[in-house]
């Protein structure tokens, strides 16, 4: 394994020790709740948004042991965006992780309540941490800010409205990538900057640029690759009429398009302090990446 996939490996594996001893404490019933909740949640993932927020952390000098509140609410709030994501009601897939879907193995109704109860375990992980002092209060509200009505929930209100919908334009495309994908990207690098007392606007653009093209790459590998590959439907989007770079401009003209962006966030990189590697070569490997 080179330097990059190292660092990532011993950062996801902190992640799960920390999710797995949160999980083993919780005293949740019935047990179809606690059930549905550690089911989807301890499913595997790539926890990319979790590193981001270890790895920015040592980056400026924080201490990713001591802030596992922060990375325990960001991965719970990525799952519930998931399960409800997958739900009959929105993108109706049946397959997630590598396993059913989380309302294919507990029904709707439980599906929607493991994803309420996720959200909320994450406020109050995120109070919980606001109580240590100011800095954790606000990197808390910047991840309540990126997850809910002008964040994450806007992006994925318009990717229900514009699905079907002939005269989409890239401005819509780009206000589902930068809403329903960035905010939640750009969100743990600008909670660690906040924790660090670091500046943030630069990572934020970076988060955001970043986050488009994640997004640009999911919507590439959704053509590309295979049910396997993915652990969740291949070929849904064109099916479901979704607005994706690639119904807007075609597949090889997103590929350009998602060059452009990855060059773009290099330069952003460019002028950030200290030592860039790892997120320079995460970069890299979103652009490539095969799931
Ligand atoms: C899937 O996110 C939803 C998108 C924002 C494209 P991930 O690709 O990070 O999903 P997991 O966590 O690895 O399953
Ligand atoms: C989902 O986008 C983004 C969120 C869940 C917030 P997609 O609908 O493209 O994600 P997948 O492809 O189902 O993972
Ligand atoms: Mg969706
Ligand atoms: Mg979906
Ligand atoms: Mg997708």
């Amino acid at each position: 394994m080179n330097t990059f996939e190292t660092r990532y490996q011993a950062y996801r594996v902190l992640f799960e020790e920390k999710l797995r001893s949160f999980c083993d404490a919780l005293r949740v019933k019935p047990d179809v709740l606690a059930e549905s909740m550690r089911y989807s949640l301890l499913s595997g993932g790539k926890r990319l948004r979790p590193v981001l927020f270890f790895a920015a952390l040592d980056l400026m000098g924080g201490v990713p042991e001591r802030e596992g509140e922060f990375a325990l609410a960001l991965e719970m709030i990525h799952t519930y965006s998931l399960i409800h994501d997958d739900l009959p009601a929105m993108d109706n897939d049946d397959f997630r992780r590598g396993k059913p879907s989380c309302h294919r193995q507990f029904g709707e109704a439980n599906a929607i309540l493991a994803g309420d109860a996720l959200l909320n375990t994450a406020f109050s992980l995120l109070f919980r941490a606001a109580s240590r002092g100011e800095k954790q209060l606000l990197a808390a509200r910047c991840l309540c800010d990126a997850a809910g009505a002008e964040g994450m929930i806007a992006g994925q209100s318009a990717d229900l409205l514009m699905e079907r919908k002939g005269d989409a334009t890239a401005e819509d495309l780009d206000f589902i990538y930068e809403h329903k994908t960035a905010k939640l990207i750009a969100a743990p690098l600008v909670m660690a900057a906040i924790l660090c007392g670091e500046p943030y606007l630069r990572w934020e653009e970076y988060g955001t640029l970043l986050g488009k093209l994640f997004q640009l790459t999911d919507d590439l590998l959704d053509v590309k690759a295979t049910t396997k590959e993915l652990g969740k439907t291949a070929g849904k989007d064109e099916r479901e009429g979704k607005l994706t770079c690639v119904r807007l401009i075609g597949l090889s003209a997103s590929e350009a398009q998602a060059d452009l962006i990855t060059k773009r966030c290099l330069s952003v990189l460019e002028g950030a302090k200290g030592d860039v590697s790892f997120f320079r070569d995460l970069t890299e490997n979103v652009r490539r990446r095969e799931r």
